[in-house]
């Protein structure tokens, strides 16, 4: 038996990662989400969490002058929940590299893009522009270089005709919402982990992202 991972959410909208989250872990039993911090307080995922109970907080960027100072801030907060792992579930701010150094090895985020491709925003508008055939999403450590850090698990989705950004979107988050699970669960049994700049799973460095359809037998 593992000792329960104590996960923290951070989120800045609608929260659907964050609930996809919260299922995974009321089945498997080896991690609680013992919060959801939210940098924005109209979030809507924040009423979801404390329908089922979740302790919330809210860091408004808005109520700091720098990003430094935003970051001690969120970082005092999450200190305050004792976190083993971080999980940026929507969370749309940049981190300064204080914050990323503070919490480094403990951070995973989920990224709508077959990383290293189309880091940042607007992913499926930037992905139907290029006229790709395939898209997907990526699950990752958290390092100071913005959507950079080691990839960890990686689903791919096709690209159809008529798709427009809505209807990609759509794809491919049923995947973020299967693929974020998988992954923390890795880490909350002691299975994944970040040696210097590489993440390792099973003790086995990888070289590059496990492609989820493989790993689950899943299909697009
Ligand atoms: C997801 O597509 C996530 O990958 C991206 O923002 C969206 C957040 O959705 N960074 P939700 O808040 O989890 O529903």
């Amino acid at each position: 038996m593992y000792e329960r991972s104590r996960i923290v959410v951070l989120i800045s909208g609608r929260g659907s990662n964050m609930s996809a989250l919260l299922d995974s872990t009321q089945v498997h039993c080896v991690a609680d989400v013992v919060g959801v911090v939210s940098n924005q307080p109209t979030a809507a995922g924040l009423g979801i969490a404390m329908a089922r109970s979740i302790e919330t907080a809210v860091v408004n960027h808005k109520d700091f002058e720098s990003r430094d100072a935003f970051d001690e801030a969120l970082s005092a907060a999450l200190e305050a929940l004792r976190p083993d792992l971080l999980v940026l579930a929507g969370f749309m701010r940049i981190l300064t590299p204080a914050f990323t150094a503070r919490w480094q090895g403990q951070m995973l985020n989920i990224h709508p893009s077959l990383l290293p491709a189309y880091p940042g925003l607007h992913t499926h508008a930037r992905a139907l522009a290029d006229g790709v055939c395939e898209h997907g999403a990526t699950v990752h450590f958290v390092t100071s270089e913005l959507d950079g850090g080691p990839a960890i698990l990686q689903a791919r989705v096709p690209v159809r005709a008529h798709d427009d950004e809505t209807t990609l979107a759509a794809r491919v988050l049923e995947r973020e919402h299967e693929i974020l699970p998988l992954a923390t669960n890795w880490f909350a049994t002691g299975r994944l982990r970040l040696l210097g700049n590489q993440a390792e799973l099973d003790r086995v460095v990888l070289t590059a992202p496990v492609p989820y359809e493989e790993s689950t037998g899943a299909t697009t």
